[in-house]
């Protein structure tokens, strides 16, 4: 592939440090950061819930190279009022409407231009934003608001350079009904506000897609002198607790890979129809409420979401092709934080769910082998087509086995270097590799297929396996109790944690009877489990296993009205269109529809050909 890269001689200013920052093609973003960037976002918005539209202004600093005529932002189904350069009113140019990245603002400068200010509203086609009704929120009471920006929806209520490789610093105002509390990607209040009216700072450059926004009627408790949870009053102290080990996770992620950059660890728990598990917004991590399982069992999200605070947030992908840098590293990362926490038996479960996952995800892969390639080639398409099971699985089986082949001791003193020398920039595949080759294995004479392993589709032969005992256990269970050696009763009666129930659920053979699914439900009571992972996979065997008693399908129903996490309900809408029951899939997405984000709704529409 013809990938230039633009050496420019712009400088940055980070951390005191003054580094020269390169910009690679990203032909997911309009904006022409080499002629002209913005540095510093002044933004100022009034939400009004009522008609479920921002008014924004956005105030940027920028800089230009050689006298640059313009300044090229991106926006998408944004209706843009004014613009003014250096204070006074300017020309500006909406270009033509892409599907997918929306349209070009281009901006005329004056000479020695300095600012540009952008008066803006969102409107009801702004993917990025979530308006929720009392009815979808944990206390019912008040509305809610929240934004997604990964990968290119930042633009979609902020006009802006929205490439990952584009880092700014942004203050905030935000305007919001005086009962709500609003609540970002940055230094954010822990109590409300009398009038309504928040302000936040920034002061670390960030990527773009990690600007976000919630409001609602949030309250704080802390669970260290750094960390803690927001979440409606209904949810706050089930957050607390669930997430107690918060404090340890950041003392365990900076023993391994240096110091946390960002001062402040927080938590916000948002209504079930967030679209994700998680979201690694920069001192605030977005999170599902269908991870309080009121026994800390699914914590592993909250160590991924911090592993980001260095692999993603400190060290970005510099273009959505590189997405592997952001989520194998983070994966690694996340099961190495695990690993210090919970002991090595623990972590190696987690990482044998991976394996899974990512053996079913090439199978479903057959017929577009390209995409399982770490590097993508997402020219032209949405990048979230390229944001499945690959990069996050492959991208850590890669890591793994590279540790395994140095020794762990190289490879921490590896990764630890490397975010340090590249904190706050960005990074492509091509110059990971070139650093990987020089400060690993030339330096220690090693030898290892980087290239197969980032290049070609397909796992390498190299790759290791991890073995798990307590699965093995798991898996000698589901063999004698196919051949009728053990009952149903006998494997519910198992000591089994959720991670074993988890990889027990997912490997019921194909030949298991109904019969033997009720039985196994009426001991285990899968259907009315209330951790959200194993009804998850307990739904998607009952599909497959045509299995309808205990009230499963209305239960099933159930899920799918409330639960918008993608994972989630792509998994449950995809057995059922895979097992002849496409219309049911239809009739419960019909009413269901309407409460997903619309990264969701992009995903089940394309899905189940929904027109
Ligand atoms: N950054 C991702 C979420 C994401 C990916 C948003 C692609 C938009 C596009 C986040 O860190 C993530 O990976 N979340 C996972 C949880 C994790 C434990 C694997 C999720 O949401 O399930
Ligand atoms: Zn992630």
């Amino acid at each position: 592939m013809l990938l230039t890269i633009l050496i420019l001689s712009c400088t940055k200013k980070t951390n005191n440090k003054v580094k020269t920052q390169q910009y690679a093609i990203d032909y997911h973003s309009y904006a022409q950061p080499n002629k002209a960037v913005a540095t510093h976002l002044n933004l100022k918005l009034d939400v009004h819930f009522d008609t479920k539209i921002i008014d924004g202004v956005a105030s940027y600093l920028i800089t230009t190279q050689n006298n640059a005529s313009a300044i090229v932002f991106d926006t998408k189904n944004l209706e843009i009022l004014k613009v003014e350069a250096n204070k006074k009113p300017t020309k500006f140019q909406l270009e033509k409407t892409d599907d997918i990245l929306g349209r070009a603002l281009k901006i005329e400068l004056p000479k020695n231009a300095k600012t540009v200010t952008i008066y803006y509203k969102t409107t009801a086609k702004t993917e990025a934003l979530q308006f929720l009704n009392p009815q979808q929120t944990a206390d019912k009471k008040h509305p809610f608001l929240l934004t997604q920006g990964q990968a290119i929806l930042t633009r979609t209520w902020i006009p802006i350079q929205d490439s990952p490789q584009i880092r700014i610093t942004y203050n905030a105002t935000v305007k919001v009904p005086n009962e709500l509390m609003a609540v970002m990607s940055a230094k954010n209040p822990k109590q409300k506000s009398k009038d309504g009216v928040y302000h936040f700072e920034m002061k670390q450059p960030i990527s773009p897609y990690l600007i976000a926004l919630a409001v609602g009627d949030l309250a704080y408790k802390k669970i260290s002198d750094r960390t803690g949870v927001y979440a409606e009053k209904t949810v706050i102290d089930k957050a607390h607790y669930e997430f107690a080990d918060m404090e340890k996770m950041v003392t365990a992620a900076e023993n391994l890979y240096g110091k946390y950059a960002w001062q402040q660890f927080d938590v916000v728990v948002l209504p079930p129809s967030f679209p994700f598990g998680g979201m690694e917004n920069p001192r605030l991590t977005f999170a599902t409420p269908t991870v309080i399982a009121g026994d800390r069992s699914l914590t592993s999200l909250i160590a991924h979401e911090l592993a980001h605070s260095w692999s993603g947030n400190l060290v970005t992908n510099a273009t959505w092709d590189d997405f592997w840098l952001n989520e194998g590293f983070t994966v690694y990362f996340e099961m190495r934080i695990m690993e210090a926490l919970y002991g090595k038996d623990h972590a190696n479960m987690l990482a044998a769910i991976g394996r899974q996952d990512l053996e079913e995800e090439l199978q479903g892969m057959k017929n577009t082998p390209n995409d399982t390639k770490l590097k993508l080639n997402l020219k032209g398409r949405n990048p979230d087509d390229g944001m499945n099971s690959i990069a996050y699985d492959k991208g850590y089986l890669f890591l793994r086995t590279l540790e395994n082949t140095v020794g762990r001791s190289k490879m921490d003193v590896f990764l630890k270097t490397y975010f340090n020398e590249h904190a706050f920039s960005t990074m492509t595949t091509e110059r990971f590799i070139d650093y990987l080759n020089k400060n690993l294995l030339d330096k220690n004479d090693i030898t290892f297929n980087v290239n197969e392993w980032i290049y070609k589709p397909g796992i390498p032969k190299n790759a290791i396996t991890v073995k798990s005992t307590k699965f093995k256990d798991v898996e000698n269970s589901i063999n004698q109790w196919k051949n009728g050696k053990i009952t149903a009763k006998e494997i519910c009666n198992q000591d089994w944690n959720i991670q074993q129930k988890i990889h027990f659920i997912r490997n019921i053979p194909k030949e298991i009877s109904k019969v033997k699914m009720n039985a196994l439900d009426t001991h285990c009571s899968f259907t009315n489990s209330t951790n959200s992972y194993i009804t998850m996979v307990w739904f998607e065997q009952a599909i497959n296993h045509d299995y309808h008693a205990n009230n499963v399908d209305s239960k099933i129903e159930d899920f799918l009205m409330h639960v918008g996490r993608r994972w989630y309900v792509s998994t449950i809408y995809s057995a059922l269109k895979n097992n002849g029951e496409i219309k049911k899939a239809f009739a419960i997405y019909k009413k269901a529809r309407p409460n997903y984000h619309s990264v969701t709704r992009n995903t089940i529409d394309e899905m189940l050909a929904y027109k």
